[in-house]
């Protein structure tokens, strides 16, 4: 694993923009894996920048987000699919028909995963695929359990993840219970992986992500079986690392 540990939010995030930016540089029609969540947001903010600047250019990029609620419609304020335009897409000149986001409100869920996996085989390759981590090591939503799934499926979300991501919702009864999430197969079938995390509360499961035991109990600690991980951290999140 590369790590680079930078002072504050605001860098942590003009660092993996430029480690992105780069990424489409070299190869323009690039595969991106995409989170959401509140960690990437100064990421996809610069890379808007960026773009505004005519230093990056989106035309050829086809995208795969890790995650959505299952039971938000794509225009609900909570669903990932309405963060991603409002905070990139809708910024930059993708092409609609090159993102893909796991569908909310699919009218068969098991054909809904089928169909995702599939769009990800047929794109080859994804070539950098970004992500944030859950204070309990999740990874898209790939939670804690005894075993892990290797394709897209449906995740019942632990009371820790539905409690942390009340923050963004009325009360913690509006947190949808299940999502749909990009397995960890595809995640681990990436050619590079950034992994960024900011602030004290993730001190440890970075420190667990880095050195801790290989187990389905944290999924981030299998990014150490990964050739090519990218942390990028603040110095919080990468306080407890020696
Ligand atoms: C989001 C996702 C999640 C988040 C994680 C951290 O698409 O896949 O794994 O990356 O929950 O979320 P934040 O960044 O809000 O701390």
């Amino acid at each position: 694993m590369r790590i680079h540990i930078l002072d504050n939010y605001d860098e942590m995030s003009t660092k993996a923009a430029a480690i992105v930016a780069s990424q489409i540089i070299l190869k323009p029609d690039s595969v991106l894996g995409l989170a959401t969540g509140s960690t990437p947001l100064g990421m996809y903010a610069q890379l808007v920048e960026m773009h505004k600047k005519n230093r990056v250019d989106f035309r050829e990029v086809k995208t795969f987000n890790l995650d959505e609620y299952l039971g938000l419609a794509p225009d609900h304020l909570q669903s990932y699919n309405y963060y991603m335009f409002e905070n990139f897409f809708n910024h930059v000149n993708i092409r609609p028909e090159n993102i893909n986001i796991p569908p909310g409100n699919p009218e068969n869920i098991d054909r809904a995963c089928l169909s995702y996996d599939r769009a990800i085989k047929e794109a080859r390759e994804i070539d950098l695929q970004v992500l944030g981590v859950g204070i309990n090591g999740h990874i898209g939503f790939n939670e804690p359990d005894f075993k892990l799934k290797t394709e897209t499926h449906v995740v019942n979300l632990t009371p820790e993840t539905i409690e942390t991501n009340s923050r963004f919702f009325d009360s913690v009864e509006d947190v949808p219970r299940r999502a749909i999430s990009m397995g960890m197969g595809s995640i681990m079938k990436a050619n590079k992986i950034l992994l960024m995390a900011s602030g004290k509360s993730k001190a440890e499961v970075i420190k667990k992500t880095v050195s801790g035991e290989i187990t389905t109990e944290v999924p981030a600690s299998l990014l150490q079986l990964h050739p090519e991980v990218i942390l990028v951290l603040d110095r919080e999140a990468g306080s407890y690392l020696e």
